[in-house]
């Protein structure tokens, strides 16, 4: 059976989540869910990073213990994770004691091999937020998280030799074109980063106390990069008692993160691997940003707009299908795009509602008007009408496809062009004009057929980007634990299945109306 491994970044829980935040996880799940439907067996990786100064600072704020505080907020973290139906195989956290073991293991070994030095650090330093900055970190030349000055700091620390693999890098960049994709990001590298020279990488500080000694020099803390990286291997059990996962997952399959922090997956981890000899992971994708035009939900002008939407409050208005579909159907992956509650609630209208949800109801009331809610291939003599099963086919495949290539938003795509054309089909033979006629009731049934056929379809493939709807409608034809068949189509056992009434799964809305509601919410 083929393997897929696939992580997301692991979080920094100094806030409660944003929508944001939800991107990345949603689009790695919907890209999980669907190998696991095309019968491959797939490792999942979340979680997140909890050590650092600034976390610290925050717990000593709130009056708490640092994994007090942590703990709260990664309950927060599951249970958001739980709503949107994030299926993950594994939630890892940085202060678990096995991350700790090898996160610690994997310095030694650095030290042994001679990948990391002591030197000393020279850069800036804010003093309240305790926190240094690389020049090139500074904004303005101030503080990027406080905006207040920042003084020269001096301090004794351990460096991994990141020099040392430029060339390795260049190679690898040259060699794997698809390495780093978009390939955009690949040319931000290669301009910004190797084309200055690679310097060595402060992996340890004295200051900070929040994070992993550093075993052999209890004076210095594990410091960001090998801690926070090293999860991608600790989770799967690398230098434990255990490593059986390693061995079979290892390399991954895809590490997808934010553009901002392509750099640390594309340079710094790479070379951290190399440095310790180990495969490296086959790619890494680098999306773009959900960007907040419209202030509305602004509770303060201080505040970043990218962490003003709460999405807990659209997934319990609008069901947590709807957050998916905006995520992935309207932001296509790789590209920035715009939130907008008016954008978010006619994608709901357009794509849930008029689609999605209609093509069910709309089906289903057929069935129940022209045969009693009994689905029937009647008239086995009569042929399926092989050009809709055709086109179902090279949707079904385009779906499939675009998903191996990494195009979740056109693999979506593809999956709803297949509602459109049980839509076209239905329209055009017209069952309501047949039913006027004494002799076309088997053809009638027929025609039904064929269309749920369509219909499943579509939502067999619909179901790792909308696992809640459409989960309760394949539960009704008592489609579970399936497997996509890539080969052929129109194979799912409903003859004789009995339907019902149902609610519509997506009711539509009333924009003007919900906006004003949501405006609401956000002044409150
Ligand atoms: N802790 C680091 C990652 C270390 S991985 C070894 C981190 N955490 S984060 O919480 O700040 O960000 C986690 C992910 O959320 C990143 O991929 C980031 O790009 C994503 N997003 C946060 N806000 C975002 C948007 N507005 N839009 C899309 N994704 C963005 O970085």
């Amino acid at each position: 059976m083929s393997k897929f491994y696939i992580t997301t970044p692991i979080y920094y829980p100094s806030n409660k989540l944003t929508l944001g935040n939800c991107y990345t996880t949603v689009l790695c799940d919907a890209i999980a869910r669907f190998h696991r439907a095309l019968g491959e067996e797939v490792f999942f990786l979340t979680g997140t990073d909890e050590h650092g100064q600034k976390i610290a600072k925050i717990a000593s704020e709130k009056g708490l213990k640092e994994i007090d505080y942590l703990n709260e907020i990664v309950a927060d973290t599951k249970n958001l994770w739980k709503e949107l139906n994030i299926s993950y195989d594994k939630f890892i956290r940085t202060t678990d004691y096995s991350h700790e073991q090898t996160a610690s293991k994997i310095f030694d070994e650095l030290y042994k091999k001679g990948e990391i030095y002591k030197s000393t650090y020279v850069g800036k330093y804010c003093v309240p937020c305790e926190s240094f900055w690389s020049n090139e970190q500074l904004k303005d030349g101030k503080c990027p998280d406080c905006g207040r000055e920042v003084v020269e700091a001096n301090e004794e620390s351990y460096f991994f030799k990141l020099s040392k693999y430029e060339q390795a890098l260049r190679k690898l960049y040259k060699d794997n074109p698809n390495f780093l994709v978009p390939s955009s990001r690949a040319n931000e590298m290669i301009n910004n980063f190797f084309d200055q020279g690679l310097k060595d990488l402060c992996v340890s500080r004295k200051t900070v106390k929040w994070g992993i000694p550093v075993s052999f020099d209890k004076e210095q803390t594990i410091y960001v990069w090998i801690d926070a990286l090293s999860n991608y291997i600790s989770a799967l059990g690398y230098l434990s008692n255990d490593d059986s996962l390693f061995k079979k997952f290892w390399p991954a399959d895809v590490h997808v993160v934010g553009k901002e922090i392509v750099r640390f997956h594309s340079i710094i981890w790479p070379a951290i691997l190399m440095a310790l000899d180990l495969p490296l992971p086959k790619q890494i994708f680098g999306h773009g940003w959900l960007t907040f035009n419209n202030g509305k939900l602004s509770k303060s002008k201080a505040v970043d707009k990218k962490e003003v939407i709460d999405p807990r409050i659209l997934i319990a208005r609008y069901t947590s299908d709807s957050v998916r579909n905006f995520l992935i159907g309207e932001i296509s992956f790789g590209q920035d795009g715009p939130y907008s509650q008016e954008g978010f609630l006619n994608s709901f209208n357009g794509i849930l509602a008029n689609k999605v949800g209609n093509i069910f109801s709309r089906l289903t009331g057929m069935v129940l008007k022209y045969n009693n809610g009994t689905i029937e291939y009647a008239n086995k003599n009569e042929p399926i009408d092989e050009q809709f099963k055709n086109s179902v086919q090279e949707l079904k495949n385009d779906c499939i496809s675009k998903m191996l290539e990494l195009k979740p938003t056109l693999s979506y795509k593809s999956a709803l062009k297949i509602i459109d054309e049980c839509n076209t089909y239905i329209d055009n033979n017209k069952p309501w004009e047949l039913a006027k006629e004494d002799d076309k009731t088997d053809r009638i049934k027929t025609i039904l057929y064929n269309a749920l056929q369509g219909m499943l379809e579509a939502y067999t493939l619909l179901n790792a980007f909308l696992p809640e709807s459409t989960k309760k409608v394949l539960d009704i034809f008592n489609i579970k634990n399936f497997v996509i068949d890539r080969n052929s189509c129109f194979n799912f056992d409903i003859d004789k299945v009995q339907l019902e009434k149902y609610p519509p799964l997506f009711a539509r809305l009333d924009i003007q109306k919900e906006l004003a509601e949501l405006d609401e919410i956000a002044n409150s």
